[in-house]
């Protein structure tokens, strides 16, 4: 069990800001991802059907030899982790969980704002998530969904992605903390930071799952090194796609920051 790799899987290339976190955690261990190019976005499609897709790629993940699967899509950690929990016996880690309980923790006033697709603030998520640790704690979402293109666009830094922080921030007033609730807005991190201030912290819940991979794998003694195997393995990067690999590959290496020369397209049945 120990030398299987971290499944992760994301609707798209967003899911490389989660996978970066592990990697930079755990540079140890072997990671397969699976963005899911093909039927990308998942932010604006239902429950039923985000459900649907997480349960296609969790059975052709579980195929390649995971010992653990990430949820990297927020969307798909906000609506499909009950049903995934389910059906599989391996430990299963979403993004939402971990960021909450880091949002718990940060704020000071006990406000907390929440941004993330349409999908993921319609699931209340977040919500329930950061309530059911502190149910003191006042929650103001908001849905953000032009910050997905704009990050893949590469337009972070430019006049367009500050009007839009602009827009989109200017109702989460009074809150000490941010939960960046979507795969994507990592990337845009300079220009919501610019709107909402220094005062207020931003929670990226990639940074926060990563940890939490490595808890659960530690607990259950299946990190890398841990019990006698070469800490010096490299981890080796295996990327699938269900669309043509050239985009991802191109856009990803913003997201991911290198090492991601080769994916292979799959077809999920
Ligand atoms: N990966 C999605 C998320 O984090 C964003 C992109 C999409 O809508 O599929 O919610």
């Amino acid at each position: 069990m120990i030398d299987k790799a971290i499944g992760v899987f994301d609707s798209g290339i967003g899911g490389l800001t989660v996978l970066k976190e592990i990697i930079k955690l755990l540079p140890h261990e072997d990671t397969i991802y699976l963005g899911d190019t093909a039927r990308v976005p998942y932010g604006t499609k239902s429950a039923e059907t985000v459900t649907r897709y997480s349960l296609e790629i969790t059975d052709f993940l579980i195929t390649k030899g995971i010992k653990l699967l990430v949820v990297a899509c927020n969307t798909a950690s906000a609506v499909a982790l009950p049903a995934l929990k389910e059906r599989y016996g391996l430990p299963i880690i979403g993004v939402i969980e971990p960021g909450a309980r880091k949002a718990v923790a940060t704020t000071r006033t006990k406000k907390v704002g929440v941004i993330g697709t349409e999908g993921t603030i319609k699931s209340g998520a977040y919500e329930k998530a950061i309530k059911a640790i502190a149910p003191e704690i006042e929650v103001i979402s908001k849905p953000c969904p032009l910050f997905v293109p704009l990050a893949e666009e590469g337009w972070t830094d430019n006049e367009v992605a500050n009007a839009a922080a602009d827009i989109y921030l200017k109702d989460i007033k009074g809150v000490d903390t941010l939960v960046l609730g979507c795969t994507h807005y990592p990337i845009l991190k300079a220009a919501i930071a610019s709107v909402m201030g220094k005062d207020v912290r931003l929670i990226d819940s990639g940074e926060e799952t990563a940890l939490e991979v490595k808890r659960v794998l530690s607990e259950k003694g299946q990190l890398r090194g841990q019990r006698g195997l070469s800490p010096t393995h490299i981890g080796k990067r295996t990327f699938y796609v269900t669309d043509t690999p050239e985009r991802f590959a191109k856009v990803g290496l913003r997201f991911l920051g290198g090492g991601l020369e080769h994916a292979q397209r799959v077809e999920i049945p």
